[in-house]
């Protein structure tokens, strides 16, 4: 995105000049636009992404397009597993008909913040992995979406500080790349 655009963007979310400036002062800090401003455009939606999770990266739209293409067209079991925002389910929910939708996530900041985002598109539970998740879903899910934490451990030190220093560890860390080779 262009400097252009970001101010722009500021300057539509600011209510008052002195709410712009702190605005700015907290992105020049390396604070994520979309913490600072509170949203993440995510497949032409406007979702929701409160300060620690993870903003929904647009190249993650992808997913979400080969998912539509493989449900069901109508009545699909969708599960977001690693939800964060709920950027993923949300999106897919909208491209389908009537789904039932249920993320979940470890992260509570991230589960609230995903509550919001699929209000009245289904529904979020909070735990590690499938663990949440409903009995009455074990054979129904038609869906499983997934975009969970993918920087090896040993790597996240190099990432960029609006990752680094601004989203979770939890939603980073994939763990020991050495651990996987060994399997
Ligand atoms: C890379 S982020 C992706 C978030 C979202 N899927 C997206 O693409 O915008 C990974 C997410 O996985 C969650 N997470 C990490 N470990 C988890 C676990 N064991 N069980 C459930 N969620 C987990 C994190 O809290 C974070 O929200």
């Amino acid at each position: 995105m262009f400097a252009e655009e970001e101010a722009a963007l500021l300057i539509a979310a600011a209510r008052t000049p002195q709410e712009l400036r702190e605005m700015v002062e907290r992105r020049a800090s390396g604070r994520p636009l979309e913490h600072v401003i509170g949203w993440a455009e995510f497949r032409g939606l406007r979702i929701g992404v409160d300060e620690g999770v993870f903003v929904p990266r647009r190249r993650t739209e992808f997913l979400v397009e080969r998912a539509a293409a493989l449900a069901p067209a109508a009545g699909a079991v969708v599960v977001d597993l690693c939800c964060g925002s709920g950027a993923l389910g949300a999106a897919l929910a909208r491209s389908l008909d009537g789904p039932e939708l249920h993320a979940a996530d470890i992260d509570p900041v991230a589960a609230r913040c995903a509550r919001r985002n699929v209000e009245g598109l289904g529904l979020v539970h909070e735990g590690d992995l499938y663990g949440p998740l409903p009995q009455a879903l074990r054979g129904r899910v038609d869906v499983l979406l997934a975009n969970v934490p993918y920087v090896p451990s040993e790597e996240v030190d190099l990432l960029p500080v609006e990752a680094r220093v601004h989203e979770a560890r939890v939603a980073l860390d994939g763990g020991r790349q050495s651990a996987v080779r060994d399997q």
